[in-house]
Formats: C-alpha cells, sequence, structure tokens
C-alpha cells in the first residue's frame, strides 16, 4: 500500500511521534508511507515528501511537525476536493492518515463519505476537545508548560501581594486552564464551559483577602467571555483576523480580566500571556507514547482497510470510532472543576 500522511491545523507536541510511528509500522508490515506537505494542501498542490527510515529517525522528541502544516480546507476552496480527489488517485494513494483537530476530522469524515476516499484519522490538539477520545497527545504538554508557569508566577504573587492572572490556550474548551489550575493550584479557573462573572471573581479574591491570603492565581482560557453581573458579555479578539479554518484570533481575555479585577478589588493585579509557548518545543514522556500509539493504531485500521474511522482512546485502550460520530467539541468534565474549587478562596 502506498500511504500517505499529513498534519493539519496549528501545531502540537506529538506530531511527529505520530508521523514516525506510521511511517515505521507501514514499513514493517511492507508498505510505503508519504508526507503530504501542508495538510489537505499538499495533495491539492501535489506537493509530498517521501517517508523513509532515514526520514523519520531522531524527530521522536521534535515539536512541530516535519511535513508542516496549514488550515487548507479544500471545502473552501473552488476546485479544491476535485483537486484532493484526483490527487488521492492519480497518484495512487492506497491510503492516508489525517492528523488534526476537530476541524481536519470533519473535512477527513466529508472526503469519505461524499467521495469514498481511503481516509483514517488521528486526533491532536493540546486543547483537548476532539469528541469521541479520552485524551488527545500534545494536552499533557501544555498543561505542564501551563503548570510550570503557574509555579513560578505563584512566588512573585506571594512575594507582592499580587493578584497574578494567567491566560491559558483553550479556544473552545477550558481542559487546559482545568488541569494546570488544579495541579498549579489556582485560587480561580475563568473557562469557556462555566460562566463566572467579574462581580463574582472580584468577590471571591476579596474573601480570600479578608482570610489573610494577601495573592492570588486567577487561569482563564482564551476562550472565555468577560461576563458582567449586568449580563453584558464580550470575547476578547487579538485582531480582527480569522485563519482559513474562520476561526477567529483569541488572545487578550487576560488583560481585560486583569484590569476588571484591579478595579473591582482594587489589589495590584499582573497578568501573563503563555500563548504559543504551550504548543511548543519537546512533548513530554506521555505525549510521546500516546503519540506513538495512535500512529500504530492508525497504521493499523489502514492495513486492515477500517477507513473513515479515527483512533480513540477510551479509558487506557486504543481503539477506533466512526469518523460520523466525531461532531462538536469535547467540553470539560465540571467534574475536575469542582475538584478544583474545593482549594479556591
Ligand atoms: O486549537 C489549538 C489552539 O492552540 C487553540 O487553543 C488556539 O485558540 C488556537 O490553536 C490558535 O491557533 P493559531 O496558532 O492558528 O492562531
Amino acid at each position: 500500500m502506498k500511504i500517505g500522511v499529513l498534519t493539519a491545523g496549528g501545531d502540537c507536541p506529538g506530531l511527529n511521534a505520530v508521523i514516525r510511528a506510521v511511517t515505521r509500522k507501514a514499513m514493517a508490515e511492507g508498505h510505503e508511507a508519504v508526507g503530504l506537505w501542508r495538510g489537505y494542501a499538499g495533495l491539492a498542490e501535489r506537493s509530498y515528501v517521501p517517508l523513509d527510515i532515514r526520514a523519520v529517525s531522531g524527530i521522536l522528541p521534535l515539536g512541530g511537525t516535519i511535513l508542516s502544516t496549514s488550515s487548507y480546507d479544500p471545502y473552501r476552496h473552488e476546485d479544491g476536493v476535485r483537486r484532493v480527489a484526483e490527487a488521492v488517485e492519480q497518484d495512487g494513494f492506497d491510503a492516508l492518515v489525517a492528523i488534526g483537530g476537530e476541524h481536519t476530522m470533519g473535512i477527513t469524515r466529508r472526503l469519505h463519505e461524499d467521495h469514498g476516499l481511503p481516509l483514517v484519522g488521528v486526533p491532536k490538539t493540546i486543547d483537548n476537545d476532539v469528541p469521541c477520545t479520552d485524551y488527545t497527545f500534545g494536552f499533557d504538554t501544555a498543561v505542564q508548560i501551563a503548570s510550570d508557569a503557574i509555579d513560578r508566577l505563584h512566588t512573585t504573587a506571594q512575594s507582592h501581594d499580587r493578584v497574578m492572572v494567567i491566560e491559558v490556550m483553550g479556544r473552545n474548551s477550558g481542559w487546559i486552564a482545568v488541569f494546570s489550575g488544579i495541579a498549579g493550584g489556582a485560587d480561580a479557573i475563568v473557562i469557556p464551559e462555566l460562566e463566572l462573572t467579574v462581580e463574582e471573581i472580584a468577590g471571591a479574591i476579596n474573601a480570600r483577602h479578608r482570610r489573610g491570603k494577601d495573592f492570588s492565581i486567577v487561569v482563564v482560557a482564551e476562550g472565555a467571555e468577560l461576563a458582567f453581573a449586568s449580563g453584558e458579555k464580550r470575547q476578547v479578539r487579538a485582531s480582527a483576523e480569522t485563519d482559513s479554518y474562520g476561526y477567529p484570533r483569541l488572545g487578550g481575555i487576560g488583560q481585560a480580566l486583569a484590569s476588571e479585577i484591579e478595579q473591582h478589588t482594587g489589589f495590584e493585579t499582573r497578568v501573563t500571556t503563555l500563548g504559543h509557548v504551550q504548543r511548543g518545543g519537546t512533548p513530554t514522556a506521555t505525549d510521546r507514547v500516546l503519540a506513538t500509539r495512535y500512529g500504530i493504531k492508525a497504521a493499523e485500521l489502514v492495513i486492515a482497510g477500517n477507513f473513515g474511522h479515527m483512533a480513540a482512546l477510551r479509558g487506557d485502550e486504543m481503539t477506533s470510532v466512526p469518523l460520523s460520530h466525531v461532531e462538536g467539541v469535547k467540553q470539560v468534565d465540571l467534574h475536575y472543576l469542582k475538584i478544583a474549587s474545593t482549594f479556591f478562596g
């Protein structure tokens, strides 16, 4: 079989570990792997990269993706789908492994359903919000980076009696905020799934100070809205730009929230925005293992001809689900927020 591999959407620690695992498993079973340059754009533009032992050697600990990535969506380009389907047929691909987030899984499902393309999905995102799978690789690395940052910010918060607001990633869900908040001992966590008004946050910080705690750590997910008791709400964006999937460029809620907290409490409030630091660099050992398991599973699905499926983690079992089941966004299990809230105040 000639098996194409692509990475689409934002980069994520562990992508290279998946590429390596798919390639090595395919080769071990007598098949050929070929990389597609910059996600689905690689098919539309017929831009390929050979994947052999040498190409995937030494990439296990590397962040980013050796195949480059893009948010090219063939359904948003005239002729995009036709070009992709023609490339698969004319260039002799027997199967494709698409590694991406929920939007890429949607494209992959449509291409399989509408055109019978032999596709298998692998979920990736630091946000951990792809449905039908318990954890995506990259999440553990992002949580580790955010927790390290919270630990470091704690010392300044404590020494100067300050409120520290830390903005973490999470476009549609607060998984990173909740997990790093638990790991770092946050005093308030603000996520897209649960509205918390500025007045409630300020009230909790004031109550904490009355109880003798002169500093506070607030973790906010970039996709959370700034909400007020009056009912006013707003999403804070870094700019008016959208990416080629049509998603807004988020960022800035941390600064907006910090200003409001300072006004409402009178306490000096500083902000740190972690941004892409959370997505960069080497994956944790846990993510390398998880990404490797995803890659092996994807190769197995391909070799078995099990197309239209996504590799998925359920409990500790690596399994698969039909791509048709993978819809929407997996929100944070609020049970985790309840655990975190035991330590607020
Ligand atoms: O989906 C992962 C993610 O890091 C989100 O948390 C964030 O909103 C988005 O990607 C940022 O994407 P980009 O780097 O394309 O602006």
